[in-house]
Protein backbone atom coordinates (compact mmCIF):
# COMPACT_ATOMS: atom_id res chain seq x y z
CA UNK A 1 0.00 0.00 0.00
CA UNK A 2 3.02 2.67 1.12
CA UNK A 3 4.70 1.68 -2.22
CA UNK A 4 1.51 1.85 -4.10
CA UNK A 5 0.99 5.26 -2.40
CA UNK A 6 4.57 6.42 -3.48
CA UNK A 7 4.46 5.80 -7.00
CA UNK A 8 0.79 7.48 -7.22
CA UNK A 9 2.58 10.89 -5.66
CA UNK A 10 5.85 9.96 -8.32
CA UNK A 11 3.27 9.96 -11.38
CA UNK A 12 1.62 13.08 -9.85
CA UNK A 13 4.65 15.04 -9.63
CA UNK A 14 6.19 14.20 -13.00
CA UNK A 15 2.87 14.78 -14.68
CA UNK A 16 2.28 17.95 -12.64
CA UNK A 17 6.14 19.27 -14.00
CA UNK A 18 4.88 18.70 -17.64
CA UNK A 19 2.11 20.60 -17.08
CA UNK A 20 4.36 23.17 -15.66
CA UNK A 21 6.74 23.18 -18.43
CA UNK A 22 3.96 23.19 -21.15
CA UNK A 23 2.61 26.37 -19.57
CA UNK A 24 6.05 28.40 -19.51
CA UNK A 25 5.97 28.32 -22.85
CA UNK A 26 2.31 28.93 -23.79
CA UNK A 27 2.69 31.88 -21.09
CA UNK A 28 4.68 34.06 -23.11
CA UNK A 29 2.68 37.85 -23.31
CA UNK A 30 1.36 38.86 -26.85
CA UNK A 31 3.92 41.07 -26.98
CA UNK A 32 7.12 38.80 -26.41
CA UNK A 33 5.33 36.71 -29.17
CA UNK A 34 4.54 39.65 -32.02
CA UNK A 35 8.22 40.71 -31.00
CA UNK A 36 10.15 37.15 -31.47
CA UNK A 37 7.96 37.19 -34.74
CA UNK A 38 9.49 40.21 -36.36
CA UNK A 39 12.53 39.27 -35.34
CA UNK A 40 12.09 35.75 -36.66
CA UNK A 41 10.89 37.23 -39.72
CA UNK A 42 13.81 40.26 -40.32
CA UNK A 43 16.47 39.47 -38.73
CA UNK A 44 17.05 35.52 -37.75
CA UNK A 45 17.28 34.47 -41.51
CA UNK A 46 20.99 36.06 -40.67
CA UNK A 47 21.44 36.26 -36.93
CA UNK A 48 19.81 32.73 -36.32
CA UNK A 49 16.80 32.92 -33.58
CA UNK A 50 18.56 32.73 -30.94
CA UNK A 51 21.03 35.34 -32.12
CA UNK A 52 23.89 33.19 -32.25
CA UNK A 53 24.95 34.42 -35.55
CA UNK A 54 25.90 32.29 -38.62
CA UNK A 55 30.22 32.25 -38.77
CA UNK A 56 31.48 34.55 -41.58
CA UNK A 57 28.29 35.08 -42.97
CA UNK A 58 26.79 37.35 -40.16
CA UNK A 59 27.92 38.48 -36.70
CA UNK A 60 26.59 37.33 -33.02
CA UNK A 61 23.62 39.16 -31.31
CA UNK A 62 24.79 37.60 -28.24
CA UNK A 63 27.85 38.93 -27.04
CA UNK A 64 27.16 42.27 -28.84
CA UNK A 65 28.58 45.34 -27.09
CA UNK A 66 26.69 47.72 -29.21
CA UNK A 67 23.14 45.18 -28.00
CA UNK A 68 23.96 45.67 -24.83
CA UNK A 69 25.11 49.24 -24.62
CA UNK A 70 23.00 52.63 -25.20
CA UNK A 71 20.33 51.91 -27.51
CA UNK A 72 20.57 55.15 -29.80
CA UNK A 73 23.51 53.28 -32.41
CA UNK A 74 21.90 50.21 -31.89
CA UNK A 75 18.60 52.05 -32.96
CA UNK A 76 20.88 54.69 -35.56
CA UNK A 77 22.44 50.96 -36.73
CA UNK A 78 18.88 49.46 -37.76
CA UNK A 79 18.03 53.17 -39.22
CA UNK A 80 20.72 53.95 -41.02
CA UNK A 81 22.70 50.67 -41.60
CA UNK A 82 25.76 48.79 -40.32
CA UNK A 83 28.04 51.55 -42.08
CA UNK A 84 27.02 54.18 -40.11
CA UNK A 85 27.56 53.00 -36.73
CA UNK A 86 30.35 50.49 -36.67
CA UNK A 87 33.99 51.27 -36.84
CA UNK A 88 36.39 50.83 -39.95
CA UNK A 89 38.14 48.82 -40.12
CA UNK A 90 36.09 45.86 -39.22
CA UNK A 91 35.42 42.17 -39.54
CA UNK A 92 34.02 41.38 -43.02
CA UNK A 93 30.71 38.85 -43.45
CA UNK A 94 29.91 37.35 -46.68
CA UNK A 95 26.19 38.81 -46.01
CA UNK A 96 25.07 42.56 -46.50
CA UNK A 97 22.34 44.04 -43.88
CA UNK A 98 20.66 47.13 -45.25
CA UNK A 99 18.76 49.45 -43.47
CA UNK A 100 15.51 48.47 -41.97
CA UNK A 101 14.14 52.12 -41.71
CA UNK A 102 10.82 50.90 -44.04
CA UNK A 103 9.97 48.77 -41.03
CA UNK A 104 7.25 51.09 -38.37
CA UNK A 105 8.69 52.19 -34.77
CA UNK A 106 6.85 49.44 -33.30
CA UNK A 107 8.63 46.45 -34.96
CA UNK A 108 11.73 48.29 -34.73
CA UNK A 109 11.49 48.76 -30.57
CA UNK A 110 9.87 45.01 -30.96
CA UNK A 111 13.43 43.69 -32.27
CA UNK A 112 15.36 46.52 -30.79
CA UNK A 113 13.72 45.05 -27.21
CA UNK A 114 13.57 41.41 -28.23
CA UNK A 115 17.43 41.42 -28.81
CA UNK A 116 17.69 43.00 -25.21
CA UNK A 117 16.05 41.24 -22.99
CA UNK A 118 15.83 37.62 -25.32
CA UNK A 119 19.11 37.09 -27.00
CA UNK A 120 22.03 38.54 -24.23
CA UNK A 121 22.51 37.74 -21.06
CA UNK A 122 22.78 39.62 -18.70
CA UNK A 123 19.61 41.40 -20.14
CA UNK A 124 19.41 45.24 -20.92
CA UNK A 125 16.57 47.60 -20.65
CA UNK A 126 13.47 47.65 -23.39
CA UNK A 127 13.42 50.32 -25.59
CA UNK A 128 9.91 52.30 -26.87
CA UNK A 129 8.48 52.94 -29.76
CA UNK A 130 8.93 56.53 -28.91
CA UNK A 131 13.31 56.11 -29.03
CA UNK A 132 12.81 55.37 -32.35
CA UNK A 133 10.42 57.67 -33.47
CA UNK A 134 13.10 60.58 -31.51
CA UNK A 135 16.39 58.62 -33.37
CA UNK A 136 14.06 58.99 -36.81
CA UNK A 137 14.25 62.72 -36.39
CA UNK A 138 17.94 62.83 -36.04
C1 LIG B 1 21.18 39.44 -44.87
C2 LIG B 1 21.66 39.13 -43.53
C3 LIG B 1 21.24 40.03 -42.38
C4 LIG B 1 19.96 40.37 -41.98
C5 LIG B 1 18.64 39.94 -42.61
C6 LIG B 1 20.12 41.19 -40.80
N1 LIG B 1 21.44 41.35 -40.51
FE1 LIG B 1 22.19 42.31 -38.89
N2 LIG B 1 24.07 42.07 -39.62
C7 LIG B 1 24.40 41.34 -40.75
C8 LIG B 1 25.82 41.52 -41.03
C9 LIG B 1 26.60 40.90 -42.16
C10 LIG B 1 26.32 42.37 -40.01
C11 LIG B 1 27.75 42.90 -39.88
C12 LIG B 1 27.75 44.20 -40.65
C13 LIG B 1 29.06 44.89 -40.77
O1 LIG B 1 29.94 44.73 -39.90
O2 LIG B 1 29.18 45.65 -41.74
C14 LIG B 1 25.19 42.67 -39.13
C15 LIG B 1 25.28 43.43 -37.98
C16 LIG B 1 24.28 43.55 -37.05
C17 LIG B 1 24.44 44.08 -35.71
C18 LIG B 1 25.74 44.57 -35.09
C19 LIG B 1 26.43 43.43 -34.39
C20 LIG B 1 27.75 43.88 -33.79
O3 LIG B 1 27.79 44.15 -32.60
O4 LIG B 1 28.72 43.96 -34.54
C21 LIG B 1 23.20 44.03 -35.13
C22 LIG B 1 22.86 44.47 -33.71
C23 LIG B 1 22.27 43.52 -36.09
N3 LIG B 1 22.98 43.21 -37.25
C24 LIG B 1 20.93 43.35 -35.89
C25 LIG B 1 20.03 42.99 -36.90
C26 LIG B 1 18.59 43.08 -36.77
C27 LIG B 1 17.83 43.53 -35.52
C28 LIG B 1 18.07 42.66 -37.95
C29 LIG B 1 16.61 42.60 -38.35
C30 LIG B 1 15.85 43.85 -38.28
C31 LIG B 1 19.18 42.28 -38.81
N4 LIG B 1 20.34 42.53 -38.14
C32 LIG B 1 19.05 41.74 -40.08
C33 LIG B 1 23.54 40.60 -41.51
C34 LIG B 1 22.15 40.67 -41.45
Amino acid sequence: MKTRSFFSALIFAATASAILANDAESSDSPELKRARDTYDLHCGLCHMADGSGAGRMSPPIEGSALVAGDPAPLIDLLLHGPDAVLPKPRKKYTSVMLPYRHLTDEQLADVVTYMRTQLIDPPAGAVTPVQIAERRKK
